[in-house]
C-alpha cells in the first residue's frame, strides 16, 4: 500500500487557523489514510482569543509543532519563522507544504520550503490588491512565485495569475517552475456553511450583548494603514459614533489586539470617552468563530477592513462597507453588495445610509460548491 501524502500545514494568524479547519476536516474524513497532516503553528497570533479558541471550537487537532515566535517587526518575526520551518523541513518528513493567505507566516513557509525544494501548495492564491504598500500584497506575490500548486478561490484570482504569466493549462506533474493553477472555490465558504448551524445552536453572543431581535451593525478594523494612522483611526471611529447617533443603531466591534493598543494612544480623548460611554457601541474582545458568524448572519450591515469578514458578509447576504481604498474581492463590489469607502467619514456615512435604506443585497454563490478543501486534497493526491 502507498504511504499517505505527508503535508506540513503552516498556520499562525487567526484567519489561517480558521481556514485550516476545512482542510483538516477533509484530511481526517474522506482522505483519511491517503493524506497525513502535520500542523505547524508559528505563534504569530498567541492570545487565547486569537488562536486557541479556534482549535477548541472548530475541531482542529492541536498543533504538532509550535514555534512560539510571537510579535515583532516584519523582518524579525519572519526570520524566526523561516528558521523554524526550515529546521522542520530539513528532517525530510514532508512531501508538500500547505500555506494559507498572505500573512508573514505564509511568506516564511513559502521561502523556507521553496529553498529546500519542497513543493508548496498555496491556498488563496492569485488574489491581488495592486497596492504594494500592503505587507500582504508582497507576501502573496512572493508565495505565489514559490508555489507548485496555486489554489484560487475565484475566477478573478485565476485571471490575475494569467496576467502575471502563469500557464493556466493542465500540468501532468506540476513543479515550482511549471506550477498548476486550480480554481477550487473558497475554503472559507466551506467553513461558513459547515459551522453556520453549530453557531445557531451554540452561540449566546446576541443575548449576552442584549441584541436578540434588534438591528445592529458589525464592525472590525485591524489593517495597519487604518490602525497606525491617527487621522484614519479617528475618521473611522468618528464615523461609527456618527452612525450610532444618527440612526440609533447598535454597533458591535470585536477589537483586534493591534487596534486596542492603537485606540488607546491615537484616538482623541473625547472620541475615546464617547465610544466607551456604554451608549450602544459595544467594544468587545475578539470573538470566537461561532459567535462571529452568529453576529454576521444577524447584523443589518457589516463595516470592515478585513478580507475574511467582507466575504462572510456576502455568504450571509449582508451589505458590506469596506474601510479600504481597494479590495482583492472585487466581485463583491461589482455585485453592489459592498462599497469601498476608504477611511473617509463622508463616504462611510453615505454608504451606510444607502444600505440601510436599500435592504439586503442579492448574493448568488460565487465561491465554489462548499467542497473546496476536498477539491484541493484530490488535486494534491492526483499529482503525487
Ligand atoms: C496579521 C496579518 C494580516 C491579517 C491579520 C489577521 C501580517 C503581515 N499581517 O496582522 O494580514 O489580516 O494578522 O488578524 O502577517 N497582538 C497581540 N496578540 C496576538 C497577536 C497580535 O497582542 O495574539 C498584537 C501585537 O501587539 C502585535 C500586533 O497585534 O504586534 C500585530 O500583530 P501581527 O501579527 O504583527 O499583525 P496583525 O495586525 O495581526
Ligand atoms: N474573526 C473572528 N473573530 C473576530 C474577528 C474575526 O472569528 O473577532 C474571523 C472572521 O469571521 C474571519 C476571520 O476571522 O473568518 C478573518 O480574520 P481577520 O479579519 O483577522 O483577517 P483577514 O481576513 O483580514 O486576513
Amino acid at each position: 500500500m502507498t504511504r499517505p501524502l505527508r503535508i506540513l500545514t503552516v498556520i499562525g494568524a487567526r484567519p489561517q487557523i480558521i481556514k485550516a479547519a476545512a482542510l483538516s476536516r477533509a484530511v481526517r474524513g474522506p482522505f483519511a489514510g491517503r493524506i497525513a497532516e502535520t500542523l505547524l503553528h508559528t505563534g504569530q497570533h498567541y492570545d487565547a482569543n486569537m488562536s486557541q479558541v479556534f482549535f477548541d471550537e472548530l475541531g482542529i487537532p492541536p498543533a504538532d509543532i509550535e514555534l512560539n515566535v510571537g510579535s515583532g517587526t516584519h523582518g524579525a518575526m519572519t526570520a524566526r519563522m523561516i528558521e523554524g520551518v526550515e529546521t522542520v523541513l530539513m528532517r525530510k518528513e514532508h512531501d508538500v507544504v500547505v500555506l494559507y493567505g498572505d500573512t508573514n507566516s505564509t511568506l516564511a513557509g513559502a521561502v523556507a520550503a521553496a529553498k529546500l525544494h519542497v513543493p508548496v501548495a498555496h491556498i488563496e492564491a492569485g488574489l491581488r490588491s495592486f497596492n504594494k504598500r500592503m505587507p500582504e500584497e508582497l507576501n502573496r506575490i512572493i508565495c505565489d512565485q514559490c508555489s507548485t500548486w496555486l489554489f484560487c478561490p475565484t475566477d478573478t484570482a485565476v485571471a490575475n495569475l494569467g496576467r502575471e504569466g502563469f500557464d493556466l493549462g493542465h500540468q501532468a506533474r506540476p513543479t515550482a517552475d511549471v506550477p498548476q493553477v486550480v480554481q477550487c472555490g473558497d475554503v472559507m465558504y466551506d467553513n461558513s456553511r459547515h459551522f453556520a448551524a453549530l453557531a445557531d445552536e451554540r452561540s449566546t453572543v446576541l443575548g449576552a450583548l442584549g441584541l436578540s431581535g434588534k438591528d445592529f451593525a458589525l464592525t472590525t478594523v485591524h489593517r495597519d494603514h487604518n490602525t497606525d494612522d491617527a487621522a484614519r483611526l479617528n475618521g473611522i471611529f468618528g464615523a461609527l459614533l456618527d452612525l450610532h447617533t444618527r440612526h440609533g443603531l447598535a454597533i458591535v466591534v470585536p477589537v483586534h489586539p493591534r487596534t486596542r493598543k492603537m485606540m488607546e494612544t491615537l484616538l482623541t480623548p473625547a472620541l475615546h470617552e464617547a465610544l466607551t460611554a456604554g451608549n450602544g457601541i459595544h467594544l468587545v474582545p475578539p470573538m470566537g468563530f461561532l459567535d462571529m458568524i452568529a453576529l454576521e448572519s444577524n447584523a443589518r450591515l457589516v463595516i470592515t477592513d478585513s478580507g475574511g469578514v467582507q466575504k462572510e458578509a456576502y455568504f450571509f447576504g449582508k451589505p458590506c462597507v469596506i474601510l479600504r481604498p481597494e479590495t482583492e474581492w472585487v466581485e463583491l463590489v461589482e455585485r453592489g453588495q459592498a462599497q469601498l469607502v476608504d477611511a473617509d467619514p463622508g463616504r462611510i456615512a453615505h454608504a451606510v445610509d444607502h444600505y440601510l435604506s436599500a435592504g439586503a443585497p442579492e448574493c448568488p454563490p460565487l465561491f465554489g460548491d462548499g467542497r473546496a478543501a476536498e477539491h484541493i486534497c484530490e488535486e494534491l493526491i492526483r499529482c503525487r
